[in-house]
């Protein structure tokens, strides 16, 4: 397995996502502009490491060679790789600016994949060099947890470059599932609705965003949805309701709420910043 993988941005997916191709057996580079936040990345491999030694899911030397199989940059030129993923900020044209980058130092041959959770692969790949090449690859949170992947076909996506992301996730013992270019694909425009009634029961102050959660958990539910957006990250949460709501033509269905969008103004984006809807310590 002699492959490498390039993971841009080392937020809350990109580092999961890293430690999962590590694990796999790649090596990787994860990347990110944000010296801080690559540092974070790196917190929190550490403490993934450390769960799965206390819990005997590897030993002290796979623990190793994972942490050893991870090379952190703020370089650019360092993503040059067989498979690069884009983790970055949820707005089109950066992801685009950033894949027209990468165009212009790594082969025609490398796949350029976006874990974007709604914004379209056919507009991302749209004036990239080598548009067959690009994809979608949606992880879910937490990445090196959650076993789905939703592999998206944009207009001008090969099928082979579909066939090696739907590979190269089993590698990773993802279960991949192919998706149709659609705003949101499946699972985030259904769950959608799930943190958007919620928010809207709690703008209206029916029930609190703890009586809610506990109630959904109560039912069955892993995660009641406030906790969920919390983990997610709020601005994230946000942006792909505004995504969904812009490409539906303003649907009602899928208006974002003011109350995440106060969220998002105050800077309380979630466990990221230690404060969502809940406070947390680290
Ligand atoms: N958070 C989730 O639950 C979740 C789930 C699935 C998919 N996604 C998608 O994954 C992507 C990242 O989300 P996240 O939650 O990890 O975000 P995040 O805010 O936790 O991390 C984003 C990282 O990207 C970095 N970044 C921003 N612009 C950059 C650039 N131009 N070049 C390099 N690095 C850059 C930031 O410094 C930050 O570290 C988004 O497209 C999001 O829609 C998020």
């Amino acid at each position: 397995m002699e492959k490498i993988i390039a993971v841009a941005g080392s937020g809350t997916m990109g580092s999961g996502i890293a430690f999962s191709a590590a694990q796999a057996g790649y090596n990787v580079v994860l990347y990110d502009l944000n010296k801080e936040l690559l540092e974070k990345a790196g917190n929190s491999i550490k403490s993934n490491l450390q769960f799965l030694l206390k819990k005997n899911k590897i030993d002290d030397l796979k623990a190793e060679q994972i942490a050893a199989q991870i090379k952190f940059s703020n370089d650019l030129n360092d993503c040059k790789a067989d498979i690069i993923i884009e983790a970055i900020i949820e707005k089109i044209d950066i992801k685009k600016q950033l894949f027209s980058k990468l165009a212009e130092i790594n082969n025609s041959e490398t796949i350029f994949a976006s874990n974007t959770s709604s914004l379209s692969i056919s507009q991302i790949q749209e004036g990239i060099k080598n548009e067959e090449r690009v994809a979608g690859l949606h992880f879910f949170n937490p990445a090196n947890v959650m076993k789905l992947v939703e592999v998206v076909k944009g207009k001008n996506t090969s099928q082979q470059t579909i066939d090696n992301l739907v590979l190269f996730s089993q590698t990773l013992g993802k279960t991949p599932v192919i998706c149709t270019d659609s705003p949101g694909f499946i699972v985030n425009r259904v769950a959608r609705h799930f943190y958007l009634e919620a928010l809207h029961i709690a703008e209206t102050g029916e029930a609190t965003p703890a009586q809610i959660d506990a109630q959904l958990e109560s039912a069955g539910f892993k995660m009641g949805p406030f906790k969920l957006m919390d983990m997610i990250g709020m601005d994230i949460n946000l942006a792909v309701s505004q995504s969904l709501y812009e490409a539906f033509n303003k649907a009602i269905r899928f208006k974002p709420s003011a109350l995440q969008e106060s969220k998002v103004l105050n800077g309380e984006l979630g466990r990221k910043t230690g404060k969502g809807f809940y406070t947390y310590n680290s």
